[in-house]
């Protein structure tokens, strides 16, 4: 595998393999790797040539200094699992060179319409214009086929839908289900920063979600939301930040189950300082 620290070398790399005909899937991360990304790692080589793995942590999407502080680091783990995996190239670089002139939040505001602002992008100013921002760059220098996202981000996939359309980049965006622990917690880099006590209490989360969803034929919409909410608020160190059950398309509020084709239940939960996010399908 190679490991390509440079703009320059991704991009000689990519452009040889255009060259040769062969076509390549991005995997785009922020490292500290998990089966959620290898999973992501192993569609992209079944449906590619050849797979660039991008390990990242693009600071221009923290909103929080802290968050940014403490988001795991762990490349040389990171590059072992990526080589066992079978992804041919990855690309680590440092700040400097992604963003030579200061990592600040972009010049070019992206035209991220209504999906960017709800939910996440309401509770985190900026957050979606960092994740265009270094997106969109690595798109551009890999011009990739495919690019690979994870539904757990369940709202990124959206905005960066939306930013390939409104840029005009190229690609097709692949979106790949949650992996989840066995007791049910969706798979996150930040399930590290959990404590014993917060480990054991999390699962609690997709329980109320998956409970929900059986019970969602006899309540209505209102009803759902507000059981997931106490439900998850009655775990010890959880309290739920928001609970948005949306048209899986425009992300906007639901009133009732049949007001859009697909309906999802997006929500964030602080367990003790640890931001988590899930979501799960009412409707489809
Ligand atoms: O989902 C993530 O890990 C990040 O938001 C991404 C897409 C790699 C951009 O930094």
């Amino acid at each position: 595998m190679k490991i390509l620290r440079t703009v320059d070398e991704l991009t000689r790399h990519c452009e040889a393999l255009r060259a040769s005909g062969l076509s390549l899937g991005l995997v785009p991360t922020m490292g500290a790797l998990h089966a959620g990304h290898l999973s992501l790692v192993k569609e992209a080589l079944a449906g590619n040539d050849s797979v660039v793995v991008s390990l990242f942590v693009n600071p221009t999407q923290f909103n929080n200094a802290a968050d940014l502080q403490t988001y795991p680091r762990t490349e040389e783990a990171d590059f072992r699992l990526l080589e066992q995996a079978g992804a041919q190239a990855v690309f680590a670089p440092s700040v400097e060179e992604i963003y030579p002139d200061g990592d600040r939040q972009p010049d070019h505001v992206f035209d991220l319409g209504e999906v960017a602002e709800v939910m996440e992008g309401a509770m985190r100013p900026g957050h979606f214009q960092g994740v265009a921002q270094i997106v969109s760059k690595l798109m551009r220098m890999t011009q990739p086929d495919h690019a690979y996202f994870g539904e757990k981000d369940f709202q990124q996939i959206a905005v960066i839908r939306r930013m390939v359309a409104t840029e005009g980049i190229n690609v097709e965006i692949v979106d790949c289900p949650i992996i989840r622990e066995d007791d049910g917690l969706a798979l996150s880099s930040r399930n590290v920063r959990l404590s014993k006590e917060q480990r054991a209490t999390a699962p609690g989360i997709y329980a109320a979600l998956a409970d929900s969803v059986v019970r969602s034929s006899e309540m209505s919409v209102e009803e759902v939301h507000d059981m997931v909410v106490n439900r998850i608020n009655a775990l010890p160190e959880c309290e739920v930040e928001y609970f948005s059950i949306v048209d899986a398309e425009t992300l906007r509020p639901v009133n009732s189950w049949n007001e859009a084709k697909r309906v999802q239940g997006c929500i964030t939960v602080f367990c003790g300082p640890v931001r988590l996010i899930d979501n799960i399908c009412y409707r489809k």
